[in-house]
């Protein structure tokens, strides 16, 4: 199945085809969202629109800054992770949402709707057909078999009883309970019982899921199973989820993007491996510190730019674009810009080389790996590899750069190259909040298509 973003072309023999890169469309547009509990509300959102901090915020009014100005997108078919310590706001966001807690000040757009806007009866009916929940705690009834849970949704909404409980026992076995239908919640293991819950809020067939550490309860093999069954059925029935978790490990085997919450306000959004990269601050370091880089980073990230050689190109042709750049191997491609073989920098520049085709100085075959992959799943190619690897482009092959036993070396050890040891991301005893942008590159490179140039590492 397509994914509902997708901007779709027909070609002109009449057939569908997905176009190039689509852009995602908005789901959930959240902007400046301020959530203040207390008597005092309006004197508070007073003193925080002029400065007022949280503690100053407290002490004067008696209330508390839940949210602070938050502001994040959603696109459909996107899981949304929502991180953070405990406190942090991380429950209070996501119940804004389908305004479970009341917004004190900002907007929630949901698929075009003002969510802040809607009356008492419009909001019970968005809520309806829009959200479904997934809790902690399965809130499940007890006195109505798995089945009569699943459908409570649909029977709500009135849908005749034959309907309804062949829609939840669609959802009973999408989540892997088939056979459990009949069975009572103090039937089944917890585990069990919050796959019921996730049937229970997709059989509802809301587009939108709020997922408030659904999987916190569960032992952390069985919690893996469900990340892992979660992400496959996203993949598969496209709902946007908003997932809250403490848990960077979760998140990341979710593979949705981050929002990392820090006393109700925002401390940094981004994919995992961008926050692993370039943390924002102490407080995001400490969450990513024990985080195995290798499983996170991409090699797009990690790929030293090379000049580009073509195999007709004549060896003394190229040694302008290799002179003055690093590296002892340099990649030789065909005319489609896919790796073909390697040449060494001696022989490149060597007097009798000139004149020559690359095509007929290098030594053919080279060991490829898509920008995708992470930096484990190549690390035993690389290991019987000195001369490294090419790291081509996952659609078109064509070559990026090379990654190299010392590019990954730092990138495991957290270090740039060619630099003192300086921890490149980790953080605990970095000073400075520059970037480390001299070992990383952005994770989707865009090789040039003009003349050929060297690399600027
Ligand atoms: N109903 C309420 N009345 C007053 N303060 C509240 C209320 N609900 C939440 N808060 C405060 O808002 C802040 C954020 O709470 P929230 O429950 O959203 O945190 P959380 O990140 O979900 O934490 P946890 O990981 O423990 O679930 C906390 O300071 C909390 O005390
Ligand atoms: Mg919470």
């Amino acid at each position: 199945m397509l994914p509902a973003s997708s901007k779709l072309d027909a070609s002109e023999d009449g057939s569908i085809t997905q176009a190039q890169s689509p852009l995602p469309t908005e789901r959930i547009r959240v902007r400046d969202i301020v959530k203040l509990f207390g008597e005092n509300e309006k004197t508070a959102l007073r003193r925080l629109n002029e400065g007022a901090g949280k503690a100053d915020i407290l002490a004067e009014t008696g209330s508390v800054l839940g949210l602070d100005r938050v502001s994040f997108s959603v696109a459909e078919g996107e899981i949304l992770v929502v991180m953070g310590l405990s406190g942090s706001g991380k429950s209070t966001m996501l119940r804004c949402l389908n305004r479970l807690v009341e917004p004190t000040a900002g907007s929630i757009l949901v698929g075009g709707t003002e969510v802040t806007a809607l009356n008492a009866r419009q909001l019970r009916e968005f809520r309806r057909d829009t959200f479904g929940m997934v809790f902690q705690h399965f809130a499940l009834f007890p006195n109505r078999t798995i089945a009569e849970n699943v459908e409570y949704g649909l029977e709500v909404r009135g849908l005749d009883k034959r309907a309804r409980r062949e829609r939840a026992l669609e959802a009973i076995e999408l989540v892997g309970l088939k056979g459990w239908d009949a069975k009572y919640p103090r039937e089944l293991s917890g585990g069990m019982q919050q796959r019921a819950g996730l049937a229970r809020a997709l059989c509802a067939d809301a587009d939108v899921l709020l997922m408030d550490e659904a999987f916190s309860a569960l032992d952390p093999l069985i919690r893996r199973d469900m990340q892992d069954e979660l992400r496959a059925l996203q993949l598969k029935l496209r709902k946007t989820i908003v997932f809250v978790s403490h848990d960077l490990d979760e998140a990341i085997r979710l593979g949705g993007r981050i929002v990392l919450m820090k006393d109700g306000a925002i401390a940094q959004t981004g994919t995992a491996e961008e926050i692993l990269i370039d943390p924002k601050g102490d407080y995001v370091r400490r969450f990513v510190e024990h985080i195995d880089v290798s499983s996170v980073v991409t090699l797009g990230r990690l790929v030293r730019p090379q000049p580009r050689l073509s195999q007709d190109c004549a060896a003394e042709a190229a040694w302008p674009l290799v002179e003055k750049g690093p590296g002892e191997v340099f990649v030789v491609t065909c005319e489609r810009e896919i790796p073909v073989g390697r040449i060494s920098r001696n022989r490149l520049t060597a007097s009798e080389s000139r004149g020559r085709p690359l095509g007929s100085l290098m030594d053919g075959g080279i060991p490829r790996a898509p920008a995708g992959a992470v930096l484990k799943s190549v690390l035993p190619l690389l290991a019987s590899e000195p001369h490294g690897i090419a790291v081509v482009d996952e659609t078109t092959d064509r070559f990026l750069g090379l990654l190299t036993r010392e590019t990954a070396l730092c990138a495991l050890s957290g270090q740039r190259p060619n630099e003192e040891r300086e921890p490149a991301w980790t953080g605990s005893s970095r000073t400075t909040e520059a970037s480390p942008s001299s070992l990383w590159t952005p994770s989707q490179p865009t090789p040039s298509t003009g003349s050929p140039s060297i690399s600027r590492h």
